[in-house]
């Protein structure tokens, strides 16, 4: 297999299945799109409580797949094929039937489901504690079951939470400060101790960074649970006239413009990098990996501001006001790891992610929600 220089993740050839957990959510319908367009058959596995099926259509359609069956598709070839089941990781009967329900083994597994709202991590902590870590544990079980171990595994830089180093590498000691990043560090110790019972498992765990943007067709995007509190989606709903103004929480952090300082990637970039980890681990040995994924750079809130109005042609009102509870300074990742073990840089720059991020927000599926 030729290695090109950038992420493709090689020309449309037969691959294995996979199954992804949250398929249908923000960053398993853009990781959809990219792993069948190389070639992967994939069930997607998403209890909707976030997303609607109509995103499982809207992938079969960006990759060239035709309806094939009730939420089944696949290209005129014959391969590779998708298929949507809708199912919650913590029932192990979901999860039998999502693995038995293609003739085809599953070789990997992304797991992306799971909550993801900080706030509201800590009014309902049971929530999350069930939902991302006993559905991971009910995940690992189900896979062991059907001889499965390989595995990607969605983690996030807020594992860190107040580390001193900037850039954040891999070895920075993990400090979570919410419920929710707490879950996410819970899983990394699950998988290590996994791991390290020599039963052969493949696991590459990603912590992402900021996350923006949207494929470029505005089909996909991001479904914020109402009312959203990322800032880009809070930037796209001002622009939109859908929200007054944007509150800058904080004008006197130690930053260069005192606003916060966070390292945005695009979501397409995040899907290449899930479609280099699975490659790796299903041609590599047993391991675990952990590896940041982010652009290296940062931007602050003021900077996103602006480029957003650029690109939008909408004046963006914003207020100063105090600082977010559970915030820091400057999130930027050291992304040299990633770019060593899998060959992933991220390519597209700030202006491309406003661009598709706006395209989708601005699109009428992606105001569907609002
Ligand atoms: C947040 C979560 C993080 C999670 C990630 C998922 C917190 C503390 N962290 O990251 O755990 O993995 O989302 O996407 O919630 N901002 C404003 N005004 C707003 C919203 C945000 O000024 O209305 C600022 C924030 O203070 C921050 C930056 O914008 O400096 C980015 O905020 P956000 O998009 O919420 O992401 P994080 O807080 O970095």
């Amino acid at each position: 297999m030729t290695h090109s220089h950038d992420n493709a993740p090689g020309p449309r050839q037969a691959k294995p299945a996979l199954l992804i957990t949250g398929g249908t959510g923000f960053i398993g319908s853009h990781t959809a799109v990219v792993l069948l367009e190389s070639g992967y058959s994939l069930v997607l596995v998403d209890s909707l409580i976030n997303s609607t099926r109509e995103v499982g259509a809207r992938i079969a359609q960006l990759a060239d797949l035709e309806p094939w069956g009730d939420h089944l598709w696949r290209h005129a070839s014959g391969s590779p094929w998708l298929a949507l089941l809708q199912g919650d990781v913590r029932s192990a009967r979901d999860l039998d039937r999502a693995f038995s329900l293609m003739p085809n083994r599953i070789a990997g597994v992304i797991h992306l489901a799971g909550l993801k709202s900080v706030g509201e991590s800590s009014d309902e902590p049971l929530n999350y504690w069930d939902a991302n870590v006993s559905g991971s544990i009910t995940l690992l079980r189900a896979m062991e079951k059907h001889d499965c171990k390989t595995l990607v595994f969605s983690s996030s830089a807020a594992v860190y939470g107040e580390t001193q180093e900037v850039p954040i590498s891999e070895s920075a000691p993990l400090r979570p400060t919410n419920p929710y990043a707490r879950t996410k560090a819970a899983i990394e110790q699950i998988l290590q101790d996994l791991a390290a019972s020599r039963k052969g498992w493949r696991i590459s765990i990603l912590r992402y960074f900021n996350p923006i943007g949207a494929h470029p067709s505005g089909m996909i995007g991001e479904h914020p649970r109402m009312p959203p509190t990322n800032l880009f989606p809070v930037l796209c709903q001002v622009a939109n006239g859908s929200r007054e103004r944007v509150e800058v929480f904080g004008d006197d952090w130690p930053t260069p413009d005192g606003s916060g300082v966070r390292d945005y990637l695009h979501v397409l970039d995040l899907a290449d990098g899930h479609a280099l980890a699975i490659r790796a681990l299903l041609e590599g040995n047993a391991q675990l990996t952990q590896l940041n994924l982010g652009t290296g750079r940062g931007w602050s809130v003021l900077d996103l501001i602006a480029c957003l109005e650029k690109i939008s042609g909408r004046a963006i009102p914003a207020v100063i006001a105090p600082r977010r509870a559970g915030d820091v300074a400057v999130s930027v990742a050291d992304p040299s790891r990633a770019q060593a073990v899998l060959g992933w840089k991220a390519r597209r720059g700030l202006e491309e992610m406003c661009r598709d991020g706006w395209a989708w927000f601005s699109s009428s599926h992606g105001c569907s929600h609002d």
